[in-house]
C-alpha cells in the first residue's frame, strides 16, 4: 500500500531530539527518507540509526551549525548526494533563554537571532530554489505561541520567532504559485529535553514548594488538562509536509491543547 511519504526526502534541522526526532520518525513510519542535520553532530547521527534500525528507511545524521552558511551549504550537498533532492525541509533547530529583556546582553540577543532566524534563512536559501524548480516543496518551522502573545522572560526568543512568522508568510506569497508551500507550527509547552531543562533551572531557582504551584498554575491554563507530548506537534507537522495540504500556504498552526487561540 503506498505510504504518505514514499519517494519523498525530509530534512529536519534540529533532528536529533525532540519534536525534530518525533517527526522523522513519524515522517518515516509513513515511508520518507530522513536527514537529522543537528549541531549535536554525535545525537544526530545516532538518532538518525535508531531510525533506520526501527523503520527501515534510509536515515543519516550530518552535524551542522545553522548559523553558518559554509555549514548549511556543505549539508545540503551531503544530503543531496545521500539521499536525494530535499523535497521536506522541517526547521526545528532552536535554542531558548530565561531572562528578563533588562537583563539581557546584545550578545544573548545575537545567539537567539543567529539560531532562530537567520538559520532558517540560511536553511532556505539553500533549498528554496531546488524546490521551486521541482515545482515541490513542503516546509515548515517551528515557531512559538510566544511570538503571538510575548511571554514574560522570553523576550527575545520571541522576536526571533515571529521574525520567522514574517518569513515564512512572505516567502510563501513569493513562490506560491510554484507548488511549494510554507507554513508555521506553533507550540505550546511540550515535554522534551528543551523544555525540561528549562523546567529544571526553575525548579531550582524557585524552591520545590513554589514550583509545584506553578506547575499545577500552568497545567489549569490548557484546557486538554495537559502538557504537550513531541508526538501530537510532529503529527501536525506530518500533515502540513504532506501531499493533502496542497492548498495550505502562509499559515500558522497553534499546537498548543487550547493553551491561547489567537
Ligand atoms: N518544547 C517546547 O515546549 C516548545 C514550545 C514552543 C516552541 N518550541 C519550538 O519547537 C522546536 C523544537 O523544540 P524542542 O523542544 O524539540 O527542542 P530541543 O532542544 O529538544 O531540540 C532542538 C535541537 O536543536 C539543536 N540545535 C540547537 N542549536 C543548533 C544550531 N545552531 N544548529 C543546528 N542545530 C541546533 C539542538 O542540538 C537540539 O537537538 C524549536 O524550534 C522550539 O523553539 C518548543
Amino acid at each position: 500500500m503506498a505510504q504518505r511519504f514514499d519517494g519523498k526526502v525530509a530534512l529536519i534541522t534540529g533532528g536529533a531530539r525532540g519534536i525534530g526526532y518525533a517527526t522523522a520518525r513519524m515522517m518515516a513510519q509513513g515511508g520518507a527518507k530522513l536527514a537529522l542535520v543537528d549541531i549535536n553532530g554525535e545525537q544526530a547521527v545516532a538518532s538518525a540509526a535508531k531510525l533506520a534500525a526501527e523503520t527501515g528507511t534510509q536515515a543519516i545524521g550530518v552535524k551542522t551549525d545553522v548559523t553558518s552558511e559554509a555549514d548549511v551549504l556543505a549539508m545540503v550537498q551531503t544530503v543531496t548526494e545521500k539521499l536525494g533532492a530535499v523535497d521536506i525541509y522541517v526547521s526545528s533547530a532552536a535554542v531558548l533563554d530565561d531572562k528578563l529583556f533588562l537583563d539581557s546582553k546584545p550578545a544573548d540577543w545575537h545567539r537567539m537571532i543567529d539560531v532562530c532566524l537567520y538559520g532558517p534563512m540560511l536553511c532556505l536559501h539553500a533549498l528554496l530554489p531546488g524546490m521551486v524548480k521541482r515545482g515541490y516543496g513542503r516546509v515548515i518551522c517551528l515557531a512559538s505561541d510566544s511570538a503571538r502573545l510575548g511571554q514574560a522572560r522570553l523576550s527575545y526568543y520571541a522576536a526571533a520567532k515571529g521574525g520567522v512568522i514574517a518569513l515564512v508568510k512572505s516567502i510563501a506569497q513569493e513562490v506560491g504559485k510554484s507548488g511549494v508551500t510554507l507554513n508555521i507550527v506553533s507550540p505550546g509547552a511540550t515535554n522534551t529535553e528543551l523544555r525540561m531543562e528549562r523546567e529544571a533551572s526553575m525548579r531550582a531557582q524557585m524552591g520545590e514548594e513554589k514550583y509545584q504551584r506553578r506547575v499545577q498554575t500552568v497545567l489549569r491554563m490548557y484546557p486538554t488538562g495537559r502538557i504537550g507530548e513531541p508526538d501530537d506537534i510532529a503529527a501536525a507537522i506530518s500533515f502540513l509536509a504532506s501531499g493533502e495540504a496542497s492548498w495550505i500556504t502562509g499559515q500558522v498552526m497553534s499546537v498548543n491543547g487550547g493553551f491561547a487561540m489567537p
